[in-house]
This record gives structure tokens, sequence and C-alpha cells, in this order.
């Protein structure tokens, strides 16, 4: 795309470091940081942060991506990168927030990218439709707590689920084995590790993929990440306690829910769908990404991305599921509210968006690749209306308390994701009609 249209201004400035507000702890320092050989980075963050942050730089460029959010590209050493993740973290109250490049011409190629991403290929004549009522309205009554409250207890069990510990992998291995458990003996079904990622350590993501009968090449995606992390001390390592029952077992726990409910019933889909459970989100969103590179490489039609990252938690919050409106397809929100509201409000449930503000889960890499992906996400506790930033999310996140017994003792809200994510791949992938010749007759007789 084009570049000089990107370029607003090659400015360089030279900001004054806030004085005030640095003292505390590096509590959630960001975890994609790469440095360059002289102990420096080049940083894209929105405006709004360097402006806030004022971090001092020998370098900053203003960008604005494809869709219009102001950027800044700044050579930061470790020192300011610290500057700015503490004022992300204590203003924005969020982790994350900016990524880190060892080179210039990396960051302006990760900026230009995103625009780039707004040119490639949408998939052409896929219509999202609901009607297909006979096969989801069977299965939503058979999404079971219990099951859910299982898996997040055995995934929880890990010491941790580190893209660079033993533990991770072994997380990763446990997932693949209780899936292909649940393909059983059917020769559409299949599980695989997905180890092609040069940033995920050790760790695999897994892929299970029931292959279409009708459009094979049309492919409806549902993931979330199997890795955990505990940033309570600022430095993540693989022996850290992080059981991560919400943040993701609860999301792995409901895809695994959901392929236990499709594959009992025998569902054969018209489209192919891949389960995924990506490795190493927590440290830059790295499994997901190296996934939709690949895919986009092999020019793998994907139709449809559903990102099921926290689903378990839940106190007082007047609504039961967020659609994240951000680093998303429009197309497809619009498809998430309705499907909400034709499967899941009839049984009293409620909805409500949220932004994320940044890339914070795995749907951010497939849109980023150029894929239409979304994300939904718990419904938290009540947000503190004076303070845009506060995304009500469960107090234990990236800690040694994110567990079942935190979330008392229950599956109970995750079930309502499994019956979203149902209802997803029920209507987006559809079902393939039986030939005449399965059926049986009772008398023998076939015509
Ligand atoms: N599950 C979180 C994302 C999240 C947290 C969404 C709170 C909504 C509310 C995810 O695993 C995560 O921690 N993401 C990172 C960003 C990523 C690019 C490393 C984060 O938010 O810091
Ligand atoms: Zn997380």
């Amino acid at each position: 795309m084009n570049l000089a249209r990107l370029l607003l201004a090659a400015a360089v400035v030279s900001a004054t470091p806030l004085a005030s507000a640095q003292t505390s702890m590096d509590h959630h320092a960001d975890p994609s940081i790469r440095l360059a050989a002289d102990d420096s980075s080049y940083v894209v963050m929105s405006r709004r942060t360097f402006d806030g942050a004022r971090p001092s730089t020998r370098d900053a460029t203003m960008w604005i991506d494809h869709l219009g959010r102001d950027l800044v590209v700044a050579q930061l050493d470790r020192a300011q990168i610290g500057v700015v993740s503490r004022y992300v973290h204590e203003n924005e109250r969020r982790c994350g927030g900016f990524f880190a490049f060892g080179s210039r011409p990396e960051a302006e190629a990760f900026v230009a990218r995103d625009r780039a991403s707004d040119a490639l290929a949408r998939p052409q004549g896929v219509v999202y439709t609901i009607d297909n009522q006979v096969t989801v309205d069977a299965w939503l009554p058979q999404v079971a707590e219990a099951n859910i409250r299982a898996s997040i207890a055995s995934l929880s069990a890990f010491r941790n689920r580190y893209y660079a510990s033993t533990y991770g992998r072994q997380a990763a291995e446990s997932i693949r084995d209780s899936w292909v458990a649940l393909a059983g003996s059917r020769s559409d079904a299949s599980v695989e590790l997905f180890e092609d990622c040069a940033e995920c350590s050790t760790q695999p993501s897994v892929i299970m993929t029931v292959q279409g009968a009708e459009l094979p090449d049309e492919v409806v995606v549902v993931g979330g990440h199997l890795d955990s992390i505990n940033w309570s001390t600022g430095n993540p390592g693989p022996n850290d306690l992080a059981p991560g029952a919400d943040d993701d077992a609860s999301g792995i726990a409901t895809i695994t829910e959901i392929i236990r409910i499709a594959m009992a019933s025998g569902w054969q889909p018209k489209r192919t769908v891949k389960f995924m459970g990506y490795a190493a989100e927590e440290v830059g969103l790295y499994g997901s990404n190296s996934i939709a590179t690949r895919f986009r490489a092999d020019d793998v039609n994907v139709v449809g991305v559903l990102q099921l990252d926290m689903t378990n938690y839940k106190t007082d919050a007047p609504y039961d599921l967020q659609i994240i409106s951000d680093n998303s397809d429009a197309a497809l929100l619009t498809y998430f509210a309705e499907l909400f509201d034709a499967y899941l409000a009839p049984l009293g449930l409620v909805r409500s968006p949220l932004a994320c503000g940044y890339g914070c889960s795995d749907h951010a890499s497939w849109t980023e690749a150029g894929y239409p992906a979304g994300m939904v996400f718990e419904a938290g506790r009540t947000r503190d209306p004076n303070n845009p930033f506060d995304l009500g999310d469960f107090p234990y996140i990236h800690s040694s308390g994110d567990t079942l017994a935190n979330m008392d003792d229950s599956a109970i809200h995750s079930v309502k994701f499994a019956q979203f994510g149902l209802a997803f791949i029920g209507e987006l992938a559809k079902t393939h009609a039986a030939e005449p010749d399965d059926r049986i007759f009772a008398d023998g007789f076939e015509p």
C-alpha cells in the first residue's frame, strides 16, 4: 500500500518526561518488547499514549493507520519503555497497549501492514445467515456446566501454561489428547499440533479440523489461547504459579464442550470448521499470528473467526456477554449480535458492547491478516463509568489467584459462551443434509 500517504510527518519530537507518577513498581512491563543491539526499541503506540506518557525519545514519527487512528513510532531506551508501560498500566488501566520492534523498518512495516490488511481479499460470496435452528436448537440444552468446570479444573491444575515452560507444552498435549478423544473414529475429523511458530518457544498450538462436506474450502474458526502467565513480579518465568483458570482455561474448556456436543450429535458441517488452542498469546499473540499468517500465505479462505478469551467471571454486571468492538470485522460483529438475539436473548440473556482499546487477544491476529474476526468476553463486574479504561475484568487476571475457587467453583457463566459458540458454528458452517442412502428405513425398503 501507499507508504507515503501513511507518513504524515517525520518530525523529531523531544518531550520532557513526566516527573510524577513514575515511582511505583513496573508491574506490567510490556510482554512483546524486543530490544535492538543498543538496548533501544522502536515502539508503536497510540498518539494518546505518547502524549500522556511523554517519554524522552531521540526519534519519533507520526502515522495514521487504516482505521484513522493516530499512531507514533518512537525509538525508546529501556527506561523510557518503562515510562510508557507504567503510564499505560496506571492511567489507562490495561496491560500491553503498545508494540515494540528491534528496528524502525520493522515497526513501520507493522503500521503499514495494518493498513495493507484492508486491501487483502475478503471472503467472497459468504452471506451471514440464520436459518439452521434445527441443528442449533437441539444443541443448546445439552451444554453441561460440570463438563466445562472439569476442563477448567484440569487445565488450571498445571503449575502454569507458560509458553516457555515444560508445563506449557504438556498442557497443549493434554488439550490435543482430549480433542482426539472427542473426534473418535470419524474420518472427517483430525487433530494436529501446529509447531511452525518462531516465537512460541516449545509450545505448540492445537488445531482440530472437521472437514466440510459441501464447501470444504470455506473455513470457520473458533479459538482461544491455551497459555497462561503471571505478571505479578513484573518478570514472568517458567516456574511461576499461573493457573489461568479464567484467562483462558475457560475459553479452551468452552471450546471443548462445543466440540463434545457437535461430535456427539453426529454433525457434519457444510463448511470446514477448525477449533484452535493458540500458543503464546500472553507474550504477544504469537501462536495465532503464526497460524493466521500461514493461512494468508496459503490463501486459505477463512470466512469467520470467533475468539473466546475469558468466559467465566461475572459478579453484578447487568449483562451476560460483551462483544468486543475493536480490531474486529464490522459485518461479523453484526452477525454476532444477530446470533445472540436469535438464540441467547430468548433464554433471558443480555449482551453489551466493549472496546478493549488495543489488540487484546488472538482475534487481532486474524484481523491483521485480513480475515473477518471478532471476540466475545465475559460480563465481569460493573465498570467504573468515570474510567474509560476499566474493562470490568477479573481482578485476579495474570496472577496466582486466577482460580476456579475465585469464580465460585462454578463454570455457570461459560455455559452461555458454549451456547453462543454452538450457534456460531451451527449457523456459519451449516449442516450437511444426510444422503438418502444414509437413511435407515424401518421396513428395510430403500428407494
Ligand atoms: N485475556 C487477555 C485480554 C483481556 C484482558 C481482554 C482483560 C479483556 C479484558 C489476554 O490474554 C491478554 O492478557 N492480552 C494482553 C495483550 C497481548 C497483546 C499480550 C494484555 O491485555 O495485556
Ligand atoms: Zn491474559
